[in-house]
């Protein structure tokens, strides 16, 4: 009886301080790759580092775990695990949207999954599990994500009580906006009420917003677009309005950026007639890439205020990325809006002295005070802010 007591708290102690303990989240995914291992990463810089990926099975919906996976987990966990200040990590889920629909339609199909879940979390010390489904893409795959993430936060309720220890996050990430306002099914909506009941956060992947899919050249990941819906504030927006808590909603910073080349390479803005990618893996550079760009080309580099972006160009090569000063103000952005933090994608990309990592970490006074006001006086702001010492 006296036991029984005692666990519950414990327990209840445990789940609160598991409450109390709200900072401002600074992930990072990491991508299982020999050049760059989990110890590589600055523990310093982040509160959150995300595992990437493990895929469900496509015959029993269980984790796929080989044993070099099982391996890789052990080495990841333990490498945060060993650190003095430990960070908190999660798997993240990937695999095709097909699957994903199959898996989250039918109840005995995600209780399957959702306990391998728990399970390979709970065997390989992870704190969480991340969920990305890129994308549902009707109605009913929407209603099974709410019923997916409603039972996924029951089981993980349920196994903290029973086992008495901290419960796992639930994360997922997201669609840069609430809907699908470019798509086919516009009115197409993420289960907002499930998300704010049932997820600690989402995980907004506010970039890759053009590309040289498009055949002009896009801020990949610009702030705003005067000319268009497709920009990181009208995707943030979206979310608050359409009902999610603001610190429920976790703002995606590129650690990348993407490459055109241009038709004629004396037309060089924002919108420029592009025939097709430019330098960089399927016409993407990593941010220490671009930089090596810059400096080999001597391109010029031009950071544009009406979108809050930064691009460069050399010959007909052309590439919108962010730099340390755009993610500077994007994070003070985030914080002006209230937001849950900040996560990157991906690990390894930065410059090796984390140049574009460090700007969440200091400053966030000064930046605070740029964006307060905004959005008129941000980009007003932002043009000066090119010229201060905080950089
Ligand atoms: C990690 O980042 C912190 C904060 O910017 C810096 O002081 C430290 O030197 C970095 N450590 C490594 C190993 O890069
Ligand atoms: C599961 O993992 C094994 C070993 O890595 C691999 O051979 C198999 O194709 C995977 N199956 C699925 C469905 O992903
Ligand atoms: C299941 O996954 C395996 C391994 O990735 C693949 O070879 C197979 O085609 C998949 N089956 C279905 C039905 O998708
Ligand atoms: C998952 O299922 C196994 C048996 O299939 C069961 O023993 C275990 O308790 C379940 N775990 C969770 C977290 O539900
Ligand atoms: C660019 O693509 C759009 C949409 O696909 C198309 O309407 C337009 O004609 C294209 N422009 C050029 C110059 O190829
Ligand atoms: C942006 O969205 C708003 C409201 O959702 C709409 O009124 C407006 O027409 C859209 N603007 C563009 C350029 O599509
Ligand atoms: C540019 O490259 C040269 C050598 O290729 C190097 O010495 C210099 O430090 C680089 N500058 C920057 C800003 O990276």
């Amino acid at each position: 009886m006296a036991a029984t007591l005692l666990n519950l708290i414990i327990c209840a102690v445990t789940v609160l301080w598991a409450i109390a303990t709200t900072t401002a989240i600074k992930g990072i995914y990491w991508l299982e790759q020999p050049e760059f291992p989990p110890s590589a990463i600055n523990t310093s810089l982040f509160t959150h580092v995300f595992y990437a990926f493990l895929q469900p099975n496509n015959k029993t919906y269980e984790l796929n775990i080989s044993d070099s996976t099982a391996t890789s987990l052990t080495t990841f966990t333990n490498t945060f695990r060993a650190k003095t200040a430990p960070i908190t990590t999660l798997i993240s889920i990937n695999t095709d949207a097909t699957l994903f629909a199959l898996i989250a339609s039918n109840p005995s199909t995600r209780a399957i999954f959702i306990n391998s879940t728990i399970h390979v979390a709970r065997t390989f010390h992870f704190h969480g599990v991340d969920l990305d489904w890129e994308f549902p893409q009707t109605f009913d795959q929407m209603n099974h994500l709410a019923q997916l993430l409603h039972e996924w936060r029951a089981a993980i309720a349920a196994e903290s009580v029973a086992t008495c220890r901290k419960p796992l996050l639930l994360t997922a990430a997201v669609y840069f906006a609430a809907n699908f306002f470019l798509s086919k099914a516009p009115s197409l909506t993420y289960p907002i009420h499930s998300i704010n009941e049932n997820v600690d956060w989402v995980n907004v992947m506010a970039y890759d917003l053009h590309g040289s899919w498009s055949n002009k050249t896009g801020a990949p990941a610009g702030l705003f677009d005067p000319e268009s819906n497709v920009s990181v504030d009208f995707g943030l927006r979206s979310w608050i309005q359409g009902g999610v808590h603001p610190e429920k909603l976790v703002m995606g910073l590129p650690l990348f950026g993407r490459t055109w080349q241009l038709r004629d390479p004396n037309v060089h803005g924002i919108g420029a007639p592009a025939v097709g990618s430019g330098p960089g893996l399927d016409g993407a550079m990593g941010f220490f890439q671009v930089m090596d760009f810059n400096n080999k080309t001597g391109a010029r580099v031009v950071h544009d205020m009406e979108t809050g972006s930064v691009y460069s160009y050399s010959g007909s090569y052309w590439v919108g990325y962010d730099d340390p000063l755009t993610v500077a103000v994007k994070v003070g952005y985030a914080q002006a809006l209230s937001l849950g933090g900040y996560f990157f994608w991906a690990a390894g990309l930065d410059t090796t002295d984390w140049k574009i990592s460090t700007k969440g970490k200091g400053n966030l006074k000064y930046i605070q005070k740029i964006v307060s006001g905004f959005q008129n006086n941000l980009l007003k702001e932002f043009s000066k802010s090119e010229k201060s010492t905080f950089l």
